[in-house]
């Protein structure tokens, strides 16, 4: 079972500078990502959240809700939440950071993650393609 983790503004998917983000919305990728999980025999759950404290809290107890990996775009968080960054050490699942644009094609504070380094590995610029290679990444370690 995977958790799916989208950080802030990325519900405003859509609406939000589509000629960076494209034109489909948060429940768009979700749904997707929940169709790529049917697909790959996998259960998804997707959760979204503004607000640092709470995806620190669901990272805490991804483990023992059962989850066995977790893919998470952490939205700007990346760039400078050391909070966030001892989460995903501190607790046993693999995690796999993705970005729906190319980070390194943006502006200079885009370019440092601070918490790509704890996760297995960054996938960047994709679209929402990353999220479905991140779960396939993480099915993949779990076999
Ligand atoms: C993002 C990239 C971040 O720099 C930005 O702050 C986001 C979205 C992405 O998916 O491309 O909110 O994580």
């Amino acid at each position: 079972m995977l958790l799916i983790l989208n950080g802030p503004n990325l519900n405003r998917l859509g609406l939000r500078e589509p000629g960076v983000y494209g034109s489909q919305t948060l429940e768009d990728l979700e749904r997707q990502c929940e169709a790529w999980g049917a697909e790959l025999g996998e259960a998804v759950t997707c959760r979204q959240s503004n607000y640092e404290g709470q995806l620190l809290e669901w990272i805490q107890e991804a483990q023992e809700q059962g989850f066995s990996g977790i893919v998470i775009n952490p939205g700007a968080l990346t760039h400078y939440s050391y909070a966030l960054r001892d989460a995903i050490s501190g607790q046993p699942l693999p995690v796999v950071e993705v970005h729906i644009s190319n980070v390194d094609a943006r502006e200079e504070f885009r370019h440092r993650s601070v918490t790509a380094a704890v996760c297995k590995g960054k996938i960047s610029g994709l679209g929402f393609l990353g999220y479905r290679l991140g779960m396939e990444y993480l099915i993949e370690a779990e076999a």
